[in-house]
């Protein structure tokens, strides 16, 4: 196996917007802890589904992961190098793309697609003979005709502007792309075509991809591994097929089992998800899942379970579930 990105023991906290006193004393200034104790690898060229509710932290790890936010602790390294060693986080940003959450916000409103796809060039320094006809390789790459590239974002429908973000993600040849929720506000039809772009890509440059969604259909039929996210904390991980066929938390057990099926017999009202999520704020004692978790013991409201290795390459933060 070779490691692409590994992530240990990492956490992030962000600012909390604070009021003028707080804003005048660095020390005062609030901070919210989104993230705690993430440790996760991917490998070099697969396909990984992060999944986890709104709220839960999938955006802020991909800006941790990218060196757009800072970890308070843990680390983090990519292609074995730590992001604390001189010049990697400039090899760190050359070797990653992002694809965000919004992809008509991520791009600038008054720059050409042709412009906005080739960018990264200039923002690496690349040297680029002809930004005209990289900018139809580009569009061609992901199915795109030539004459998008004279649009204005206003101007393309909503699968055109994931492709156009794709485009320019894959502009330096990344070696891992992280995808924020790729198919939100798609048609059904749309979702499937930049899945399976993404697939082909993945399958002919070796691209690893971070796929990050609260859809849990989209993580099944593209990630060959997948982890789950409650309240910044990771609580299960393990090859897809396995996780979706044996859930072993009861958090990712209420999540498969409120999926939309249209068999009536697959539906388990029984593990239906049940509460709200706690604020971030005010994180329950314990396993923070003890307030929604239809096993709840005593001791989960007091002893916070870790994250242990449960089975070959599956691991499971709670006391009680397991194979
Ligand atoms: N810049 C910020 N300052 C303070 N808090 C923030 C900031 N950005 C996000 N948060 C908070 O951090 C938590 C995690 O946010 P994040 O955007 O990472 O979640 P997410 O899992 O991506 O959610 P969604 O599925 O809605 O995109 C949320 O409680 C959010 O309110
Ligand atoms: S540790 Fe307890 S509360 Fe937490 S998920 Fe497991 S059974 Fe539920
Ligand atoms: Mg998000």
């Amino acid at each position: 196996m070779t490691a692409l990105y590994e992530l240990s023991g990492l956490s992030a906290d962000l600012p909390l917007p604070g009021d003028l006193l707080t804003a005048l004393l660095p020390m005062r200034k609030p901070r919210l802890n989104v993230l705690q104790d993430i440790t996760l690898t991917l490998r070099k060229g697969e396909t990984f589904g992060l999944v986890g509710e709104s709220g839960s932290g999938k955006t802020t790890l991909a800006r941790v992961m990218l060196g757009l936010a800072p970890a308070s602790m843990g680390e983090r390294r990519f292609q074995g190098e730590p992001l604390s060693a001189p010049g990697a986080m400039a090899r760190l940003r050359r070797g990653t793309a992002m694809m965000f959450q919004d992809p008509v916000a991520s791009l600038s409103p008054r720059m050409r697609v042709g412009e906005a796809i080739t960018e990264p060039f200039a923002i690496h320094r690349e040297g680029l003979p002809d930004r005209r006809a990289m900018a139809i390789e580009l569009l061609a790459r992901v199915g795109l005709p030539p004459a998008i590239a004279a649009r204005y974002p206003h101007e393309l429908s909503g699968g055109q502007a994931r492709r156009v973000c794709t485009a320019r993600a894959l502009a330096l040849n990344p070696a891992l792309v992280i995808a924020d929720e790729p198919t939100a506000g798609l048609d059904v039809s749309i979702q499937g075509e930049i899945l399976n772009l993404m697939s082909d890509l993945k399958d002919e440059r070796g691209v690893g991809f971070l796929i990050i969604s609260h859809n849990l259909s989209v993580i099944r039929h593209t990630a060959e591994r997948i982890a789950i996210l409650y309240l910044g904390r990771l609580v299960e991980t393990g090859p897809t097929a396995e996780v979706f066929a044996q859930p072993f938390h009861p958090y990712t057990a209420s999540l498969i089992a409120s999926e939309p099926n249209p068999d009536p017999r697959r539906r388990r009202a029984d593990l239906a998800i049940r509460g709200e999520i706690p604020s971030l704020l005010r994180r329950p004692k314990g396993c923070e899942f003890h307030t929604r978790c239809p096993l709840a013991a005593p001791q989960c409201r007091t002893l916070a379970p870790t994250l242990r290795e449960v089975a070959p390459g599956r691991s499971l933060r709670c006391h009680l579930a397991g194979p």
